[in-house]
């Protein structure tokens, strides 16, 4: 066994972890980021041994993206055999060196690094100082004796693999090097070292190891202050209470020696209902959370904390109100940041194993814990188990944010885990416990919520419902984000909202990871090297690498806004779903649109309590319109929209001028229609338009076909071999269809057609009829109706797929915009009149796939044509035809092929979370075997 295979040796002069601060006064904090000098071995090497060749790297970064091994994604598999606790004998290892100076030598000396994948050796002037594991835990080490005044060097072994690589197969790049922040520290010789100020509701309750002097201030304002004390409690008058919508805080500054640690408390209680709501200082909330990665789009797991800081503004503005830091605790001033910006924070520490599951092909889906052989309940992993659990909990117990505190992810569930939380329910009773691995094993369930990922809201209904369950419940996971997506988001969170046992949950996850090459995002598969990779299921983020945002990001915002509104007896209804904050601090408008135009607008401020119900008169006499009528409601604050809601309103419709059917004519091959500004030609042969021309313009570029085929989504990931070729028996192949006419005729001054619709070598999925009347002005009515096979798989969608000129490239429409719109994630897309383009409709998915879409749409004029429909029809616009999003796997390899490409559907399937989360809700699928679609296409001329 080599020295780091031991999982009972999993340090060796670390330091015990204390509470996170950073002292100030005389001592002496020192960052010790930027250039190192860098020498990679393939195998690991004795340090102290002679480097002849350095080379430089930033640091904190991470070596895969500096040119040291490539990138390898890997989720479900252990990237080396599963042998615990060997590692393979080749194990690169990475040497880090600098120097620093010691200019007065006075106090203790302190080295820290605050994350370092895989294990750590530290060196100070050649000499070995100690070792730590844990890639995502601070250590700190004493290093006072190895250090002499003026110039000193340090040098960090960090090897890429270790016995803990078993602890830590979370999803995502497995990365290496010193990828956090590293730092020296000076401090006076007898100095506090742990301070435990955790947060309740009814004081302020400081405890030092040693005395010191305690002033505690709210503001800048001294509220009090004492001397000489090592325990210290303070009971504010008008206590101000931290919550994650008023992150109040007050500051604990200890002085002892000239040293001032200065500390960021809020005052708050954790407590459960007698209906298992979560309850924030008395009051019910929800979490509306994400889980959050590391993860920058050129650096790996390297984040600034201005990045950090961005990521936590941005979710504030997408009324994200909670974050589990899965799998892992983050950089603590991430935590520090949570506080003061204001978010309950479920703090995970970094463990899970579930690539163990892989390790035998009998069980490689399955946590077979009671074989007895998962690392959770083999005793030699007993101990770096809890270690991992108190070196968070430590660091971050003084943190008002933090309200759960969570044992890791899927690790199976065993005595190492029971000791964990055992562990930790003592040391810090306030916070609840989070071990989603318990909630599946009744019998030695000891956490205090009961947690799931994944879960369909019909089952999750279920057992909510029923009484089986005597604790909270919380998704730690749920909504999978991947690509196109989340669409089912805002369906659990109204199931939230009305059962108060349901405490909210974390969407997966908050941004896509990537690794940037030239300008394209790469995913696992991408790189040479890669023993076993899992694709591009590391991009699932609700944000995109560039925290640019995506039509899922809005889903989730509107699913997670501050109101909902309904409107009854002409009156609307706002309710507060906020928990701690009146609505009037936000300024509330509603206006309505007759067909997308703004007729009256009102603005007001409304007081409404956290949870309740106000209402406003809507004054409205019924009007006339070409579409429909709208009130829309908005609520903001400093410029920001946090909240839109909808109503439709009743109308009168326009009626439209009686006209006089076309005249039609015909030949062997076509029938003609014609008239002042149009000339159409059907074929007979095709039973489609081949050419439609309006004032002398040719529209079509080919002519149009039915189809059901949309290049798959992530989350179509499992329909996909049932929509596609794929060679598997069971698809329809409908990416390779064929429109048949069976016969073409003009009946009753109609065309109708009959014919079917069938993926190659298969049955025919559809068969139809067709009817198209044309009229003196050139109004085609479309008319389109049959049956879909018994036992055809439900489809992508349905209708029809047209090719237009170039010039077709910028359109306007009335329906569910601006952004791309399905049916089940369209709640940010309120419906209007919009103008667009091509290009603007692209959405840069990490790997193409069906976007662009918009749903309710009752007028489109493209080119010189409009087509209506009373009902709402479906509508996209794009560049590239279905075949090329389709064929691409990144987005260089998308190709234009020089022509418009319109859908007019009868329907589109919405979107779900089906990548990792359940099935499409059947009601947003394309499942009926009936089809009736009708629409109405007209000459149109723009201006
Ligand atoms: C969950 C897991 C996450 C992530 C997700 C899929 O099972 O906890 O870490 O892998 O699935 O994206
Ligand atoms: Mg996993």
């Amino acid at each position: 066994m080599r020295h780091y295979e031991n999982p009972e040796y999993t340090s060796e002069n670390r330091l015990p972890p204390r509470s996170y601060y950073i002292p100030e006064g005389k001592s002496e904090y020192r960052l010790l980021n930027g250039p190192w000098s860098f020498a990679y071995f393939d195998r690991d090497i004795d340090v102290p041994e002679k480097i002849e060749k350095w080379e430089s790297i930033p640091v904190p970064s991470c070596w895969q993206l500096h040119g040291y091994e490539n990138p390898n994604y890997t989720n479900l598999n252990y990237p080396f055999p599963c042998d615990q606790p060997y590692v393979p004998d080749d194990n690169p290892c990475g040497v880090y060196q600098r120097n620093f100076e010691i200019v007065k030598k006075w106090g203790k000396i302190y080295f820290g690094l605050e994350g370092v994948s895989s294990c750590a050796y530290v060196y100070i002037n050649g000499q070995y100082v100690g070792f730590t594991m844990g890639s995502h835990l601070r250590a700190e080490f004493d290093i006072t004796d190895f250090v002499t005044e003026g110039s000193n060097t340090v040098t960090v072994k960090v090897l890429k693999w270790c016995c803990c690589s078993y602890l830590e197969t979370q999803d995502f790049f497995r990365f290496n090097g010193i990828f956090r922040d590293v730092y020296l520290l000076q401090r006076p010789k007898d100095h506090l070292y742990d301070i435990e100020i955790i947060p309740n509701a009814e004081n302020i309750s400081v405890k030092a190891d040693k005395i010191a002097d305690i002033s505690i201030y709210q503001g800048e304002q001294l509220l009090t202050k004492t001397t000489g004390k090592s325990e210290f409690t303070f009971s504010p008058e008008n206590p101000v209470l931290w919550n994650a919508e008023k992150p109040f805080l007050y500051t604990v500054v200890l002085e002892r020696d000239g040293e001032i640690i200065s500390i960021k408390t809020g005052m708050r209680s954790i407590s459960i209902s007698n209906m298992f709501e979560l309850l924030i200082n008395g009051v019910s909330v929800k979490i509306r959370g994400v889980n959050h990665h590391d993860t920058s789009k050129f650096r790996g797991w390297c984040m600034s904390q201005e990045e950090l800081r961005k990521d936590l503004e941005l979710m504030k503005d997408l009324n994200i109100n909670a974050v589990r830091t899965s799998h892992y605790p983050p950089h603590p001033s991430f935590i520090q940041m949570c506080d003061e910006m204001g978010f309950y924070v479920i703090c995970e520490t970094d463990i899970e194993t579930h690539a163990f599951m892989r390790r035998h092909p009998k069980t490689a889906h399955t946590f077979d814990v009671d074989s007895n052989d998962w690392p959770c309940v083999d005793p030699k992993w007993g101990r770096e188990f809890l270690e991992r659990m108190q070196r968070m909990v430590e660091v971050f117990k003084n943190c008002p944010s933090v309200i759960m505190w969570s044992t890791g992810n899927e690790s199976g569930h065993g005595f190492n885990h029971v000791r964990m939380i055992n562990w930790t329910r003592n040391r810090d009773a306030s916070r609840l416990i989070h071990c989603e691995d318990a909630s599946t094993k009744g019998e030695i369930h000891n956490a205090d919520v009961y947690s799931r990922m994944y879960i369909d809201l019909d089952n999750l209904k279920k057992f909510v419902e029923s009484n089986e369950i005597d604790m909270p419940v919380f998704l730690c996971e749920y909504s999978h984000a991947m690509g196109n997506g989340p669409g089912d988001v805002f369906a659990y969170n109204e199931f939230f909202d009305k059962c108060p046992k349901m405490i909210g949950g974390c969407v997966w996850e908050w941004a896509d990871h990537v690794v940037t090459v030239d300008g394209v995002q790469k995913y696992g598969g991408d790189f040479p090297g890669e023993l076993t990779h899992d694709g591009n299921f590391c991009c699932d983020g609700m944000v995109f690498a560039d925290r640019s945002l995506k039509a899922g990001s809005y889903e989730v915002k509107a699913a997670y806004q501050p109101i909902k509104t309904k409107l009854e007896d002409g009156k609307l209804h706002i309710y507060n779903r906020l928990s701690f904050t009146n609505l009037n601090e936000y300024t509330f408008r509603y206006w309505i649109e007759v067909d997308g135009v703004k007729t009256q607008e009102h603005t007001e401020v409304l007081p409404a309590e956290p949870q309740s119900w106000v209402s406003v008169d809507v004054p409205y006499e019924i009007t006339e319109c070409r579409h429909s009528v709208y009130l829309n409601t908005e609520l903001y604050k400093n410029g920001k929209v946090y909240a839109i809601t909808q109503h439709e309103l009743p109308a009168n419709k326009l009626q439209e001028a009686e006209k006089a059917p076309a005249k039609l004519t015909e030949d062997k091959e076509n029938i003609y229609a014609s008239g002042d500004r149009f000339s159409y030609v059907f074929s007979k042969h095709y039973g489609i338009f081949t050419s439609i021309v309006v004032d002398g313009q040719e529209q079509l570029a080919t002519r149009p076909l039915i189809t059901a085929f949309r290049a798959p989504t992530d989350n179509d990931i499992y329909l996909k071999p049932r929509w596609a070729f794929t060679n598997v028996i069971d698809g329809e192949n409908l990416d390779r269809s064929f429109t048949k006419v069976y016969d073409c005729t003009i009946r009753d001054g109609k065309i109708v057609v009959n014919g079917s619709v069938a993926g190659v070598s298969r049955l025919p999925f559809f068969r139809y009829t067709q009817i198209v009347q044309i009229w003196e002005d050139g109004t085609v009515d479309y008319d389109l109706q049959g049956t879909v096979r018994k036992d055809t798989i439900w489809l992508p969608r349905f209708g029809l797929e047209f090719t237009l000129p170039q010039e077709s490239n910028t359109f306007r429409y009335y329906g569910h915009g601006p952004i791309e719109s399905y049916a089940d994630m369209c709640h940010w897309a309120p419906v209007g009149m919009y103008e667009s383009t091509a290009d603007q409709e692209y959405v840069n998915y990490v790997r193409p796939q069906e976007h662009g879409n918009h749903n309710g749409v009752k007028m489109l004029q493209i080119g010189n044509l409009e087509f209506l429909s009373d009902t709402g029809m479906e509508i996209n616009v794009s560049n590239y035809s279905t075949q090329a999003i389709y064929k691409a796997e990144h987005t260089d390899e998308l190709q234009r092929d020089g022509n418009i490409h319109l859908r007019i559907d009868y329907k589109v399937a919405g979107i779900g979370s089906h990548s990792c989360g359940p099935g499409l809700a059947w009601k947003y699928t394309v499942g009926e075997k009936e089809i009736h679609f009708t629409f109405q296409m007209k000459p149109y001329t723009k201006g």
